[in-house]
């Protein structure tokens, strides 16, 4: 099945951005690894980032006429501001996992509330970029179980 991994604004700089929060692991690594363990799987993984919500929410409508089966989205500061990108979820229809790197309710306040997460299948956040990992494993059975 086809997977889609959307990462949020200024997740490009993973690697560089605020270490000791984020850690050291850039976002080609992390989807390098996402992609050979989809593979591995059986599955088709594809991923995006953008610092725009215009154009996260542009690639949300194009993965329902891709046929994607399951988005994993790490929405980044969007996950607190953006009522315009959980409507795009909502309308396409297509089952997410939201994920943080960090442990969002560690944080700022304003970091406690998500405007997607009750939409969610789940939520997973705290572990680095063992979140991703975590997310695409808790996906892959999700595809499994639901395959004829
Ligand atoms: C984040 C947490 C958000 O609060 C923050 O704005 C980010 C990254 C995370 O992965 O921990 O950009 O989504």
């Amino acid at each position: 099945a086809k997977i889609l991994v959307l990462h949020g604004p200024n997740l490009n700089l993973l690697g560089s951005r605020e270490p000791e929060v984020y850690g050291r692991t850039t976002l080609a690594d992390i989807n390098a690894t996402l992609s050979n363990r989809a593979t591995e799987a059986g599955h088709a993984l594809s991923w995006f980032q953008s610092n725009a919500e215009h154009e996260l929410i542009g690639r949300v409508h194009q993965a329902r006429d891709e046929q994607t089966a399951l988005i994993l989205i790490n929405p980044g500061a969007f996950t607190h501001t953006s009522i315009a990108l959980r409507d795009a979820l909502a309308a396409v229809n297509i089952p997410f996992i939201e994920l943080h790197l960090s442990n969002v309710h560690a944080r700022e306040p304003f970091r406690h509330h998500s405007y997607l997460a009750d939409l969610a299948v789940g939520v997973i956040c705290g572990f680095g970029p063992d979140s991703y990992y975590l997310a695409l494993e808790a996906g892959i059975s999700r595809l499994d179980r639901a395959a004829p």
